[in-house]
């Protein structure tokens, strides 16, 4: 590891399709921190299966993510990237955090709450969710995590069990900060609600050029005069908002003008994406490779953490 430089770890589940919502939110911040920081992006194939149960499915979802990963920028020269299935650690460490956690405490994360409302089946692995996502993260040593606001009680219940493990065994982890994009911590979907693969209001990030056209159109719009607010606030991440404030003023009214020129935006923004995806698709056991390289930087790390902790906690006796 390079100790002059900070080091930053996050990850992405491998549950679907990205969308403009998770760059902007966060990948995009990830593309940038690599140049300044000492990396690890991480696909989170083990957190899909809460609600995955589908192995096709998963090995297709654990192979998007990591050619999403290339093509957006990130370059395995500069950053490692793994999965989380590869480094057992990660299992290993959320065993030792579920004995310093109580239930009550973890029946306050969002998440299983919401879970918990709509289905009376909550399986253990979405109540332990927030507890391998710190093993995730603490085995690492990350001084920030970058993720989109909706992570933001995930990144505080890693902090809290850092600070539990570290009052009941001698410090050991390093307290991580989440980064979270003033700009764009929650952005909308095309209804308006955060964007977000589960309410199909997205609008994908390697979209097609018709896929974008159905999506804008899509959007809704208050039947009153003046700036359609959906529009205008996913506008705003693909052109300047003094650009943007002018031309609204000009088309008052002109919704489908707006939303016409908006799918020419979002298509510049998308096209060379969706084409440096459409060559890492070319190669994918090239891809492959580099994953199994991730793991084999990402192991040494997450191990020589790991057998710092079980000396901690007593099970290292020879
Ligand atoms: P989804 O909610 O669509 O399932 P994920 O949970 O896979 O998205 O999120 C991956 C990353 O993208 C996380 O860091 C998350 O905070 C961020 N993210 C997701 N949706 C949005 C959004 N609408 N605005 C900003 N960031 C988002
Ligand atoms: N829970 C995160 C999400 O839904 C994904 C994730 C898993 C993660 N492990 C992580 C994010 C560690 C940051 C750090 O987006």
């Amino acid at each position: 590891m390079n100790a002059m430089k900070k080091v930053v770890l996050s990850g992405i589940q491998a549950s679907g399709k990205p969308h403009i919502g998770n760059y902007f939110g966060a990948l995009r911040q990830f593309v940038e921190l690599q140049n300044t920081h000492e990396c690890f992006f991480m696909i989170a194939d083990y957190h899909a299966l809460h609600t995955l149960k589908n192995p096709v499915q998963l090995r297709e979802n654990i192979i998007a993510v990591l050619l999403d990963f290339l093509a957006i920028g990130l370059d395995p020269k500069k950053v490692v990237l793994f999965k989380q299935s590869d480094i057992s650690e990660h299992t290993e460490l959320t065993w030792i955090f579920d004995n310093l956690l109580t239930m009550p405490y973890l029946m306050r994360a969002h998440a299983f709450k919401d879970a918990e409302a709509k289905n009376k089946d909550v399986n253990v692995g979405t109540f332990n969710y927030p507890v391998l996502q710190a093993a995730d993260i603490l085995l690492y040593s990350p001084d920030v995590v970058p993720v989109g606001a909706d992570q933001k009680q995930h990144i505080e219940i890693s902090r809290d069990i850092a600070e539990k493990f570290n009052n009941a065994y001698g410090e050991t982890f390093r307290i991580p900060d989440a980064l979270i994009l003033k700009d764009a911590g929650v952005v909308p979907g095309t209804d308006g609600r955060k964007m977000s693969k589960s309410y199909s209001n997205t609008i994908p990030l390697f979209a097609e050029h018709e896929e974008i056209k159905k999506c804008v159109m899509s959007i809704v719009t208050d039947s009153g005069e003046g700036i359609p607010a959906n529009v205008y606030a996913i506008h705003k991440l693909v052109r300047p908002e003094v650009e943007l404030k002018k031309i609204y003023a000009e088309k008052t009214g002109k919704y489908k003008e707006l939303k016409e020129l908006l799918v020419e935006d979002l298509e510049k923004f998308i096209a060379p994406l969706r084409e440096r995806r459409k060559q890492f698709e070319r190669d994918i056991p090239g891809a492959l490779a580099i994953l199994k390289e991730g793991g084999v930087k990402a192991k040494a790390v997450a191990g020589k953490k790991m057998a710092e902790i079980r000396q901690k906690v007593g099970v290292d006796i020879y």
